[in-house]
C-alpha cells in the first residue's frame, strides 16, 4: 500500500500542497517518497528514502516550480527502498511522470518487451513499466489520457496511478484498478489521491474513482472515462462528512478494525507476487535434507498453519521452532543442507534475525517471507517473497496474519507440484480456490460481523477461555488466543483438541468459554468428541462451523457459520476471522484500545 496525491493549482506552487497531501498518507507507507512538477516545458522531479520529513530536510521538496504536481510516499513491494526504486518513476524523455499504489503484475513481460524496443530503465520497481508504455503511446496516441489508457491496458495488476506531462502543464491523468483513488474539487485547485484525508483540509467535494475508469482533472474540471472503451461517463460528487482522524481510518473507529476489513485486498495483494519467486524458493524446500520454518507471535503461527499445509499439499516434513528458542532446541541439527525458512512482517523481530543468522552462520540457506521490502530479513535470505500488505498500524496482527500464510500456502502448493504430492491438475484446481480465498474472507466479513459483536457483549467479562482445534485450526486457535490475549488482556489457553484431556480440562467448569475452530474437515469426528467432552463438564461452548452443520451446532451454546467450500488447508485464512472481531470487540467493550495494547510494540527489536 503506497500514498498518490496530485494537484492542478489555478495559482501558486504546487509542491507545498503535494507535501502536505504526502504527510496525510504517511499511514500508507513511508519508506521513500517523492515529488514531480511541470513548468516551462519541463518536468522537475526530487526523490530519495527516507521519511517525508527525512528527504524534505535533505532536498527542500518544496522549491519545485509549477502548479502541476504529483507526490508518493512508498510502501516497497517491487525493489527495495532505494532512492532508484522511489517514485515518481518517469520514462526515456523525461517528460512522462508517473506515481502508482498497486502492483504490475506482468512487470517482467512487460520490461522485456519494452527493453526490445530499445527502452532504457533505470530501476527495479514494477512500476518504471507503466512511464515507458505510456511514452510509447504517445507516439499514436492523439492526447495525454488516450496514452494513459492504451497503456493501462496492457497492465495487468492493481493500479491507482497519477501522471504528467511536460507538454501538458495544465494537467493530471488519473487512473484506478483496484486500489482506491479519490478526486478532490475545490475553486483554488482540483486534487487527486488515495485517500481523502490529504486534502479534507482543502475541500469536503469528492469524486470517487471506480474500477477501470481514467480521469483527467484540470483548471476546467474534472472529466471521467471509461478506461476500456474510452467513452466519457458521468460521475457524482458527494459531499464529505468525515473528520480528518476517522478519514485516516477509513471512518473505522480503530485501525485494527479497518485493517481485519482490509483482509479480502490483503489475500489478493499478497497472491499478486511474481510466480519467479516461488519457482526460486520451492526446489530449496523440496530438496532439503531438513526443513525448519521460525518466527514469534503471530508469524509464528503462519509457520504451524504452514508446517501442515507443507506436509499435506507439499510432501515434505517443516518443523515450526519459536524463534527464541531455535538455537537451543534445533541448533545442532543445523547445517549446510538445512533450509530455514523465517517468517516476520517487520523483518525486524530480533529473535527471528538471531535464529537466521544462526543458521547463515551453519551454512544452512535461509529463506524469508516479509512485509517491509529492505528489511533486515530481505538482506539476510537468500530469497524472500514480499506479502505485500501495505502498514499495518494496529499492534495486533491481522492482515499481516492472513496474507503471510496466503504466500505459505501457494508456497506448501508450489513444493507439492516439485515433489509430485499435487498433480499438474490439483495443483491448478487448488490455485483456483486460492484465488477465491479473497471472497470468501468479504462474504464472511459480511455475515459474521453482527454476530461476534453479540457473542462479544454476552462472554466480554469472562475471566479465561481456551481455543481448540484439530490438524491446521490447532493453529487458527493459537492464533485467535493470541488476538483475545494481546488486546483484551485476558488470560486465555489454546491447545490442540486432542490434547485437552492431558491436563486441560481439569480447568473447565460450568459456564467457561470453550471456542471450538471445527471445520468440515478431516479432523470433524474427533473434534465432535472433545465438544461433547466440554459439553459434559457443562462449558459454555462456541463452534465456529461450516454452514448448514446442523450436529455442532446443536452441541454447542453459540456458533458462527463459516462458507461452505473452504480446502482444508485454507481453512485458517477465514476462521481466523471471526476471532479477530471476538478479540477486537471484547477488548473494546472492556474499555481498551486495540491498536495500542499495554506492554507491546508493533516489532520487538529486542532480545
Ligand atoms: C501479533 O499480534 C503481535 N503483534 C506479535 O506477536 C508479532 O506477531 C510478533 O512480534 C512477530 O512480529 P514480526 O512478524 O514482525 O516478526
Amino acid at each position: 500500500m503506497c500514498g498518490i496525491f496530485g494537484c492542478v493549482l489555478n495559482e501558486g506552487d504546487a509542491a507545498p500542497l503535494v507535501r502536505e497531501g504526502l504527510k496525510r498518507l504517511e499511514y500508507r507507507g513511508y519508506d521513500s517518497v517523492g515529488v514531480a512538477t511541470v513548468w516551462d516545458g519541463k518536468v522537475f522531479v526530487k526523490k530519495d528514502v527516507g521519511k517525508l520529513d527525512e528527504v524534505h530536510a535533505k532536498l527542500n521538496l518544496d522549491d519545485l516550480p509549477g502548479c502541476v504536481g504529483i507526490g508518493h510516499t512508498r510502501w516497497a513491494t517491487h525493489g527495495a527502498p532505494e532512492q532508484v526504486n522511489a517514485h515518481p518513476h518517469t520514462d526515456c524523455t523525461g517528460e512522462v511522470a508517473v506515481v502508482h499504489n498497486g502492483i504490475v503484475e506482468n512487470f517482467v513481460e512487460l520490461k522485456r518487451m519494452l527493453e526490445q524496443k530499445r527502452h532504457v530503465f533505470r530501476s527495479r520497481c514494477d512500476t518504471e513499466v507503466i512511464a515507458h508504455l505510456i511514452e510509447d503511446e504517445l507516439k499514436k496516441a492523439g492526447s495525454l489520457i488516450e496514452a494513459v489508457r492504451r497503456a493501462l491496458r496492457e497492465v495487468k495488476g492493481s493500479y491507482a496511478i497519477a501522471v504528467v506531462h511536460a507538454k501538458h502543464p495544465d494537467r493530471i491523468v488519473c487512473a484506478r484498478l483496484e486500489s482506491p483513488l479519490v478526486i478532490g474539487l475545490s475553486s483554488r485547485g482540483m486534487y487527486c489521491s488515495s485517500d481523502i484525508p490529504s486534502f479534507l483540509h482543502l475541500t469536503r467535494r469528492a469524486v470517487f474513482l471506480q474500477d477501470y475508469q481514467v480521469a483527467e482533472i484540470s483548471l476546467n474540471g474534472v472529466r471521467v472515462y471509461d478506461l476500456i472503451t474510452g467513452k466519457e461517463i458521468p460521475y457524482e460528487v458527494q459531499q464529505l462528512d468525515l473528520s480528518e482522524e476517522a478519514a485516516e481510518k477509513s471512518g473505522y473507529p480503530h485501525f485494527m478494525l479497518k485493517e481485519i476489513f482490509e483482509q479480502p485486498q490483503a489475500m489478493k495483494n499478497a497472491l499478486r507476487t511474481h510466480e519467479l519467486y516461488y519457482d526460486l524458493m520451492a526446489p530449496a524446500l523440496a530438496n532439503a535434507k531438513r526443513v525448519f520454518l521460525t518466527a514469534c507471535g503471530t508469524s509464528y503461527h503462519a509457520c504451524v498453519a504452514a508446517s501442515y499445509a507443507l506436509s499435506e499439499l507439499g510432501g515434505i516434513t517443516a518443523q515450526p521452532v519459536i524463534a527464541s528458542e531455535f538455537i537451543n532446541y534445533v541448533g545442532p541439527a543445523v547445517d549446510e543442507e538445512t533450509v530455514v525458512l523465517a517468517v516476520s512482517q517487520s523483518g525486524e523481530t530480533a529473535d527471528t534475525l538471531s535464529a537466521v543468522r544462526f543458521a547463515r552462520s551453519k551454512g544452512a540457506t535461509v529463506l524469508g517471507v516479509t512485509n517491509v521490502m529492505g528489511s533486515s530479513l530481505t538482506r539476510l535470505s537468500t530469497v524472500y517473497i514480499g506479502q505485500n500488505s501495505g502498514p499495518e498500524i494496529g499492534v495486533a496482527a491481522t492482515k499481516t496474519f492472513t496474507a503471510q500464510l496466503t504466500v505459505l500456502l501457494r508456497l506448501a502448493m508450489k513444493v507439492g507440484l516439485r515433489t509430485g504430492t499435487l498433480s499438474q491438475e490439483s495443483y491448478e484446481g487448488l490455485s483456483e480456490r486460492l484465488l477465491a480465498m479473497p471472497d470468501y474472507a468479504a462474504k464472511v466479513l459480511e455475515t459474521v460481523d453482527e454476530r461476534v459483536k453479540l457473542l462479544a457483549s454476552k462472554y466480554a467479562d469472562r475471566q479465561s477461555f481456551c481455543f481448540l482445534g484439530r490438524g491446521i485450526s490447532s493453529a487458527t486457535a493459537m492464533e485467535g488466543r493470541l488476538k483475545l490475549l494481546e488486546i483484551a488482556y485476558i488470560p486465555c489457553l489454546a491447545y490442540p483438541a486432542g490434547e485437552s484431556k492431558h491436563g486441560f480440562i481439569a480447568v473447565v467448569e460450568k459456564g467457561y468459554p470453550t471456542v471450538f475452530v471445527a471445520p468440515n474437515d478431516s479432523t470433524r469426528t474427533k473434534i465432535i468428541g472433545n465438544i461433547m467432552e466440554m459439553k459434559a463438564r457443562e462449558a459454555s461452548v462456541i463452534s465456529l462451523i461450516e454452514e448448514g452443520d446442523r450436529e455442532i451446532a446443536e452441541f454447542s451454546d453459540d456458533y458462527l457459520e463459516m462458507p461452505k467450500g473452504i480446502p482444508e488447508m485454507f481453512t485458517p485464512l477465514i476462521y481466523v476471522i471471526p476471532l479477530q472481531l471476538l478479540a477486537y470487540y471484547i477488548s473494546v467493550y472492556r474499555g481498551y484500545d486495540p491498536d495500542k495494547p499495554r506492554n507491546l510494540a508493533k516489532s520487538v527489536t529486542v532480545q
